[in-house]
C-alpha cells in the first residue's frame, strides 16, 4: 500500500481554512493509502517558544485529527519532535543543499521581506519538511497550495541525494493539491490565516461561532434589494459546506429581495453548526483526556520509528557511515 504523509503545525486552534484545504482532503486517502500523519512541532518552534503553549497546542491538534475521523488504530498520529531521527536526516540533506537554493523558499523570502528576526530554523524549514517526508519514503504529501513548493524542494533534495551518492536511497514524493479548495478566504475576505486573525476556529463554541459568522464583511445592500450570494463573501464560504441544492435556495431568495445579509449570514452560522456540532462535542471530550492522546502518539510514533530506522539506515550506508551497533 502507498504511503501519504502530511504535517500540520500545531501552531494555534486550527481553522476551517486548515479543515478544507489539508486536513479534510487528507483523511480522504484513509482508505487508499497509509497514512502517515503527524503534529509537525518542531516546525513550529520557529516561531513558538513557549513550553506550556506547545505542550497544549500539540493535544488540541491530536484531538482535532481524531475528532474528525482519523483512524489512528489503522494509520499513525505522532509528534515530530518524538522522532529526533528527523533532525539527524535534515542535517544529511542540508549538507547537499545549496544556500541558494533554500533562499528561494518563499517562508523565508517573505519574513526576510519582512525585515523579521529570521532564525536560521526558518531558514532552514524546507530541509526539516523535506527530512519529515524522506524519512518515511512517502508516495504522496497532501498539503495546501502555500506548501506544494516545499513538497517539490523535497523532491529535488531526494533527487540531489540520490545523485550526489549514486544510488536510490530516497524516494521521491508527489504533492496532492486539492484545486478546488486551493484558498479559502477568511472573515475580512483575505484568505483565512492565523497571521491575519480572520480566522473561524473549527471547533469554536456555537456562540463564538455565531459571533464570528455574523463579523463576515457583506456591503450595505438595503434590506429589500436583491442581492448575488454567488459574488458575496458570505456565498463563497456557503458554497464550501452546503450542498448545491442548499446554495442554489438562498440564492434565489436572495435574489427575490427582502432578505438581508444577516439573514445569510445565521443560515451560514446553522449549516457550520450543524455540521461541526457533533464533532466539537467529540473533540471536547477528547481533548481533556491526554494520557489517552499520549498514548494514541506513543502508539503512532513506534509505527514510524519502524520506519524511518529502515530509511536512515539506507541513508547512513549510503553516505558511508558505520551501521549504528549500539
Ligand atoms: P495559517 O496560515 O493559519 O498559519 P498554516 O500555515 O498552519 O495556517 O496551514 C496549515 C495547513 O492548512 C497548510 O497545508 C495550509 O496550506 C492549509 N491552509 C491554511 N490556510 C488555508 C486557507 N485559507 N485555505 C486553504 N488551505 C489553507
Ligand atoms: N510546513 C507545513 C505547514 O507550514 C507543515 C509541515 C511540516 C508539513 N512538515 C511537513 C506538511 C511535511 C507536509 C509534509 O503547514
Amino acid at each position: 500500500m502507498k504511503r501519504s504523509l502530511t504535517g500540520i503545525r500545531p501552531s494555534g486552534n486550527p481553522h476551517l481554512g486548515n479543515y478544507l484545504g489539508a486536513i479534510k482532503p487528507a483523511l480522504a486517502l484513509q482508505e487508499k493509502f497509509e497514512c502517515f500523519y503527524f503534529l509537525a512541532d518542531m516546525h513550529t518552534l520557529t516561531t513558538l517558544k513557549n513550553a506550556k503553549e506547545m505542550r497544549s497546542r500539540n493535544y488540541d491538534m491530536a484531538a482535532t485529527w481524531l475528532a474528525l475521523g482519523f483512524d489512528a488504530q489503522r494509520h499513525s498520529l505522532y509528534r515530530q519532535s518524538d522522532l529526533p531521527e528527523t533532525a539527524e536526516l535534515a542535517w544529511y540533506l542540508s549538507c547537499c543543499t545549496g544556500m541558494g537554493f533554500l533562499e528561494k523558499a518563499h517562508a523565508y523570502k517573505d519574513s526576510a521581506a519582512q525585515n523579521k528576526d529570521v532564525n536560521h530554523g526558518v531558514f532552514a524549514y524546507p530541509v526539516l519538511m523535506a527530512a519529515d517526508i524522506l524519512l518515511y519514503d512517502a508516495d504522496l504529501v497532501p498539503v495546501g497550495k502555500d506548501q506544494k513548493q516545499h513538497v517539490e524542494m523535497a523532491r529535488d533534495m531526494a533527487g540531489s541525494f540520490n545523485a550526489i551518492f549514486g544510488i536510490e536511497t530516497l524516494k521521491l514524493p508527489e504533492p496532492l493539491v486539492a484545486e478546488e479548495v486551493m484558498s479559502i478566504p477568511g472573515l475580512d475576505g483575505r484568505k483565512m490565516s492565523k497571521s491575519y486573525k480572520n480566522e473561524i476556529p473549527i471547533f469554536a463554541s456555537q456562540a463564538e461561532l455565531k459571533k464570528l459568522v455574523m463579523s463576515i464583511k457583506t456591503d450595505s445592500t438595503a434590506l429589500d434589494a436583491p442581492k448575488e450570494l454567488s459574488s458575496s463573501l458570505v456565498g463563497e464560504l456557503f458554497a464550501l459546506f452546503g450542498s448545491s441544492e442548499q446554495k442554489a435556495d438562498l440564492s434565489k431568495r436572495l435574489q427575490a429581495g427582502g432578505l438581508g445579509w444577516g439573514h445569510a449570514k445565521v443560515e451560514l452560522f446553522e449549516l457550520l453548526d450543524a455540521i461541526f456540532s457533533e464533532k466539537r462535542k467529540i473533540y471536547e471530550s477528547l481533548r481533556v483526556d491526554e494520557a489517552m492522546l499520549d498514548s494514541v502518539l506513543a502508539h503512532g510514533a513506534e509505527k514510524a520509528r519502524a520506519v524511518g530506522s529502515k530509511v536512515l539506515s539506507r541513508v547512513r550506508e549510503a553516505i558511508g557511515f558505520k551501521e549504528r551497533a549500539f
